[in-house]
C-alpha cells in the first residue's frame, strides 16, 4: 500500500504539466450554464469529460440527458459489490464572464501568469474536477484498488441545480455509494486547508416594477407620476433594519441559532476582519449586529442586491423618467430555512410595501437548500489526515457562505454526507473578472486527494 501511495505521488509529480494542460482544455470551453447560446458548449464539455474518464481508466463513462444541461456519469468498477464506493461530485458549468472589459486576458483563453492560471472556471470548479481526476488517475495507474470510484459532473450548479435532485432520485441505484467527495468548497489560504461542514442555501429573485407605458420626459411628467426606479429603491431600502437584519416577515423564524460551543470554535478560526477587508478591498465591514464576520458569513442568513437596472445609464445626461425598474436580489439561507418559504415571505413583504401607483412581479430564479454535515465521519478523518500530509498542518473545520445545493440533495436522497473540500483560495476571484487558480495549491490538492484515496483503501 505504501508503494501505491508513493508511486502515485511520484506519478502526479511527473505528470504535473499534463494535468495543467487538462485544466486548460476544460477552461477553453465556454460552459456558461445560464447562457442559452452556450448550449452546444455544454454538450461539448460533457463529452470531453467522458473522454477524459475513459482515457484515465474508467470502465464506464457517459453523458446522461436531463431536462436541462447533461450530467456526466462514470465508474471504475461497475457491478462490483465487494468493494466500497466513493462518489466524486463536480460541476462543469461556470458563471457568466461579464463585465468582460475588466478581464486582462480572454476568459476562455487559459493563460498562465506567474503561479496562476487565469480563465473563467479555472478555480470554480474546473481546477477542482481536474485535480480530482488527476488524483484518481495517479492511483489507478499503480494498482487495481479495492474501491469503486464513481463520478457525477453536472452542468447546472451555477444556476441552482434545477434538474439535479430529480436526476439523483431517478438514478438512485446508479449513484449508490458509501462516501461522497465534493471538492467545490475552498481553503482559508494557500497555507491553511479547510474541510467545510456547513453550506448556506440560496433563494434568488428578480423583482420588476412597471410604471408608465413608456419612458417619459422628466420635466413634463416629474411630479405627476411615481417613478418605478424610486419605488424600487424605497422598497429595497426597507429590506434591512438599522441592525442589519432582514425585514421579510418570518425570515428568522426557522433559523437554527449558532450554539455557544460552535461560536467558540468559530472564534478560534484564524480568519480576521482584516482577512475579509483585504480580500474584498474595503476599509470597513458591514453586517448584522451581534455577530462576528465569520459567524455572519457562515452561520447567519442574509439578503443582497445582485444587480439593479433602470432608466438612462449611458454616458452624459438624459432627462427621463424610466418606464420600468428591475432588481436581482438573493438571500443566503442557513439551516433550517427553505427557499420556497423565503419566496412566500418576499411576496408578503412586497404586498405590504408596494404602493398602488405601480404594477410589479417577481420571477423566481436559482435556489437551493442549506446543509450541515457531520464532521466526525471516518471519511472526514481520512481527508483531514490527507490534507495534513500535503500541507503539514491539519485543516480547519469551517462553514462556507457560498452554496452547493447538491450537498443537501444527496444527504436527503442518497442518505450520504459529503466531504467538502477544494483547492480554491479567497483571492481566486471566482464569479469575478480575472478568475484564476493558484497552481501550487492545485498540485498540492492533487497530492492531498491521492492521500485521501489511499487512506480510504487502507482503512
Ligand atoms: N463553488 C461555489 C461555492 C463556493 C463559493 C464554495 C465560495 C466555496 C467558496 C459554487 O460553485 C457556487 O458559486 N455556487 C453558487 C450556487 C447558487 C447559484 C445556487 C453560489 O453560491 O452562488
Ligand atoms: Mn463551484
Amino acid at each position: 500500500m505504501t508503494n501505491i501511495r508513493e508511486n502515485a505521488i511520484e506519478y502526479a509529480r511527473k505528470n504535473s504539466s499534463q494535468f495543467e494542460q487538462n485544466l486548460c482544455e476544460l477552461v477553453k470551453i465556454p460552459s456558461v450554464s445560464t447562457n442559452s447560446e452556450n448550449k452546444q458548449d455544454m454538450h461539448y464539455a460533457a463529452e470531453r469529460l467522458v473522454q477524459m474518464l475513459t482515457s484515465i481508466g474508467f470502465t464506464e463513462g457517459r453523458v446522461c440527458e436531463t431536462g436541462g444541461h447533461p450530467v456526466v456519469f462514470g465508474q471504475t468498477k461497475p457491478g462490483d459489490n465487494s468493494v466500497p464506493t466513493l462518489l466524486m461530485y463536480g460541476h462543469y458549468d461556470v458563471q457568466p464572464v461579464d463585465p468582460l472589459d475588466l478581464w486582462k486576458t480572454n476568459p476562455f483563453t487559459p493563460t498562465v501568469k506567474g503561479d496562476r492560471l487565469f480563465g473563467r472556471g479555472a478555480s470554480d470548479m474546473k481546477g477542482q474536477i481536474v485535480a480530482g481526476l488527476a488524483a484518481i488517475e495517479s492511483v489507478l495507474k499503480q494498482a487495481d484498488i479495492p474501491l469503486n470510484i464513481k463520478v457525477i459532473f453536472e452542468g447546472e450548479e451555477e444556476i441552482g441545480s434545477p434538474n439535479l435532485a430529480d436526476f439523483i432520485k431517478e438514478n438512485k441505484e446508479m449513484l449508490a455509494c458509501d462516501y461522497i467527495l465534493n471538492p467545490d468548497a475552498g481553503m482559508v489560504s494557500a497555507e491553511l486547508p479547510a474541510i467545510t461542514y456547513g453550506l448556506r442555501g440560496l433563494a434568488y429573485f428578480e423583482i420588476r416594477v412597471y410604471g408608465p407605458s413608456h419612458d417619459l420626459h422628466s420635466g413634463s411628467f416629474g411630479g405627476a407620476i411615481h417613478n418605478p426606479a424610486q419605488v424600487l429603491c424605497d422598497i429595497l431600502s426597507k429590506m434591512h433594519d438599522e441592525k442589519g437584519r432582514v425585514t421579510l416577515p418570518g425570515f428568522y423564524d426557522k433559523v437554527l441559532p449558532l450554539s455557544d460551543g460552535e461560536r467558540k470554535e468559530i472564534a478560534r478560526l484564524p480568519i480576521s476582519d482584516e482577512y475579509y477587508k483585504q480580500n474584498a478591498g474595503v476599509d470597513e465591514l458591514w453586517g448584522e449586529d451581534g455577530y462576528s464576520v465569520v459567524e455572519r458569513v457562515g452561520g447567519r442568513p442574509t439578503l443582497e442586491i445582485n444587480g439593479l437596472l433602470s432608466g438612462f445609464t449611458g454616458a452624459g445626461s438624459k432627462t427621463v423618467l424610466p418606464a420600468q425598474a428591475m432588481a436581482k436580489i438573493s438571500s443566503r439561507l442557513v439551516p433550517n430555512q427553505d427557499p420556497e418559504e423565503v419566496y412566500a415571505q418576499l411576496m408578503e413583504f412586497l404586498r405590504q410595501n408596494m404602493p398602488s401607483t405601480v404594477k410589479w412581479e417577481v420571477i423566481k430564479m436559482a435556489g437551493g437548500f442549506p446543509s450541515l454535515t457531520n464532521p466526525d465521519l471516518p471519511e472526514t478523518k481520512a481527508m483531514s489526515k490527507a490534507m495534513e500530509r500535503a500541507w503539514g498542518v491539519p485543516p480547519v473545520l469551517k462553514r462556507e457562505g457560498g452554496s452547493i445545493p447538491v450537498a443537501s440533495d444527496m444527504q436527503k436522497i442518497l442518505g450520504v454526507e459529503s466531504v467538502l473540500v477544494g483547492f480554491g483560495l479567497p483571492e481566486d476571484a471566482i464569479h469575478s473578472p480575472n478568475e484564476s487558480q493558484h497552481l501550487p495549491t492545485f498540485h498540492k490538492g492533487i497530492e492531498a486527494l491521492i492521500h485521501f484515496l489511499c487512506n480510504l483503501i487502507e482503512k
